[in-house]
């Protein structure tokens, strides 16, 4: 979901709508944009896509000013009702926000009696209480500031008075929003992305802020009425990045980009002499802790489970990893120094940040680890570690999962290094065999599209099973099959399935094993066996060295450590398989955000 604006002398309409595409990305149900000419605001909004809302654009009516939005709607279904902008009921002011508005009920009760709402979400809450202090005779700043005060929860807003042709109000919490500086123009925007092709110029926005921008100025108040002076920053996204090019998919270009992300990841770590190195003020948080949390949410948790592995078995540091939604509220005990690493490819997953806001109350010690420079979990963590994995589009993710994983093992064997720890491998060599062994897999494209063709055309659910790390790439390769191609996926670990959820296995049940590690190379077969006996459609996917007649796919050998970052392409890839024989929306699959801005 996200939010776009502009004030200036064009036309705002195309802007706009250019701006909603390039945030389509994130993930979002209806979408709606607003335009202020002499003659006062028009609204127009649909359910559906960016391509739909274009269907309802009146061409003949322009405005220079104007906001945008997509909504993943949280409070009301999602309906050309309840998508944004919102307007009050006397019409005079509109808005569109992202986030959502706890104490909305309270707000309604005590405030807004007997005032209609037209909508189901939280959204028409805050416009019609302007509405109500302009009409008790504020200002349009004293009432935006007032609302803000008495508002509880995340939200990113502007606002458009109608009586006010040439200014946007502007307000965030916990949502990300900036503010985009051009010549005789500026802009708002969720993201730089969104704004790229009209400048390169953004200026932050902090939380309880009230920003009033025009056309030739944007000027920061802090609730209290407080000028704040503040630097705009260049945005260094090459346009380029973000282009689909020749492929039908962003998912698959994004598949296909790994191996030269592996490569760039271990130039960015290396020094002049080709050693790994990592920042020494990470390096000495990482010495002072006795115990590191995981915290993530998503793919970036199973990235974390495996990031686990590295840093205890290369580092000697024990780790406990959280799902980020339930660490806020449900705290274990801590350790006398933790160090928490937030491990997030946006670096804006709500989840996480309020995670993050607690342990900084506490005064704990912060690492995040994220694709996007300049993101919230990245500017408010003490310390950042990029993935270099380039912008990722498709929702469902692919190129940062792997990514993650490979910054997470030179962290952990620098980290090893400096303890003193001898890992028994040379990371830079056995990465450069992984970058190998990962293009030979996206270079098998017809081979897994068969698998996907074989096991999943018409099958409602899908198992996953794996020993060791096979178990956490299990994981995510279900994740994945489900985000995309909406069949019921689970990942078990391979011994666990028999207590209970082998219930599920039919005739024809497809179970999908991953056989990569030595030690339990036999207890996985075995584990295969059973659900063979029941009636399951097994495909094992297993490792040189490993391998037996009948495996459906064979992955050439890599450091068994490092297994993890070969073996979820072919998952990936029989996802995406899966889902296109499906006719889903692989890029934006339903219901999902890439970036989720809401708790
Ligand atoms: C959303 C996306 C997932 C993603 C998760 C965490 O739910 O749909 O694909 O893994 O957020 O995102 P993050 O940006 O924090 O890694
Ligand atoms: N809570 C608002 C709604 O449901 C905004 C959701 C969003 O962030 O798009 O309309």
């Amino acid at each position: 979901c996200g939010i776009v604006g502009y004030i200036g002398e064009q036309d705002s309409k195309e802007i706009l709508l250019k701006g909603l595409e390039r945030l389509e990305y994130r993930g979002y149900d209806s979408a709606g944009i607003a335009v202020r000419n002499g003659e006062g605001i028009k609204v127009f909004k649909e359910k559906g896509r960016i391509a739909d809302l274009r269907g309802v654009v009146e061409d003949d009516v322009t405005g220079n000013t104007g906001i945008g939005h997509t909504r993943w709607a949280t409070h009301g279904k999602p309906s050309k009702v309840n998508a944004h902008p919102h307007q009050n009921t006397s019409d005079r002011f509109t808005i569109v926000h992202n986030g959502v508005i706890e104490n909305y009920h309270h707000i309604q009760r005590d405030h807004l009696e007997g005032v209609e709402m037209e909508s189901d979400t939280d959204t028409e809450i805050i416009v019609q209480l302007i509405g109500k202090f302009v009409e008790e005779g504020m200002t349009t700043q004293e009432a935006f500031s007032k609302a803000l005060k008495l508002m509880k929860g995340s939200y990113a807003i502007a606002l458009l008075d109608a009586e006010e042709e040439q200014t946007i109000y502007v307000a965030k919490n916990k949502s990300p929003l900036l503010v985009g500086l051009g010549e005789n123009f500026n802009v708002i925007a969720s993201d730089a992305m969104a704004m790229l092709q009209v400048t390169d110029q953004f200026v932050e926005l902090m939380d309880k802020e009230v920003v009033i921008v025009k056309k030739e100025s944007v000027q920061i108040l802090t609730l209290d009425g407080e000028e704040v002076a503040r630097d705009p920053f260049t945005a260094e996204i090459d346009m380029s990045d973000i282009d689909k090019g020749t492929y039908p998919h962003y998912m698959l270009k994004e598949i296909d980009e790994q191996p030269a992300v592996m490569r760039k990841i271990i130039q960015a770590y290396q020094d002049e002499n080709d050693q790994l190195t990592i920042d020494s003020g990470i390096l000495d948080a990482l010495e002072s802790a006795d115990r590191l949390y995981i915290i993530a949410a998503g793919t970036s948790y199973h990235a974390g489970l495996i990031g686990k592995e590295y840093l205890e078995k290369m580092a000697g540091i024990p780790v406990e990893v959280h799902v980020a939604s339930e660490f806020g509220y449900n705290m274990p005990l801590l350790s006398e120094n933790p160090l928490f690493i937030f491990i997030s490819q946006s670096g804006e997953t709500a989840d996480s940040r309020q995670v993050l806001v607690r342990i900084k109350e506490l005064g704990h010690p912060s690492l995040t680890v994220t694709n996007v420079a300049g993101s919230t979990l990245s500017r408010e963590a003490d310390h950042t570690l990029l993935l270099h994995a380039g912008p990722e589009i498709a929702v469902a993710s692919t190129k940062a999962y792997t990514a993650q994983l490979a910054v997470l093992s030179i962290l952990a064997a620098v980290t090893a290094e400096r303890r003193g720890r001898d890992i028994g491998f040379d990371l830079v060599q056995e990465m450069g065999i992984v970058a190998n062994a990962v293009q030979a897999q996206v270079d098998m494209k017809e081979e897994l599209e068969q698998i996907a063709t074989d096991y999943l055309s018409t099958t409602r659910n899908c198992f996953f099973i794996g020993r060791l790390m096979d178990y956490f790439v299990g994981l995510e390769g279900a994740l994945k099959l489900k985000e995309i191609s909406y069949i019921q996926a689970e990942g078990f670990a391979g011994g666990e399935l028999k207590h209970g959820t082998i219930a599920l296995i039919e005739e024809g049940t497809p179970v999908i094993a991953l056989a990569t590690q030595e030690s339990v190379n036999l207890n996985i077969r075995g584990n295969v066996k059973e659900v063979a006996a029941r009636g399951a459609n097994t495909c094992i996917i297993s490792m040189e060295g490993l391998n037996e007649e009948g495996d459906s796919h064979v992955l050439p050998k890599v450091h068994e450590l490092l297994t993890p970052l070969v073996s979820v392409i072919p998952l990936q890839l029989i996802s995406y398989y899966a889902a296109l024989h499906r006719d889903c929306d692989v890029d934006k699959p339903r219901n999902l955000a890439k970036s989720v801005t809401v708790e």
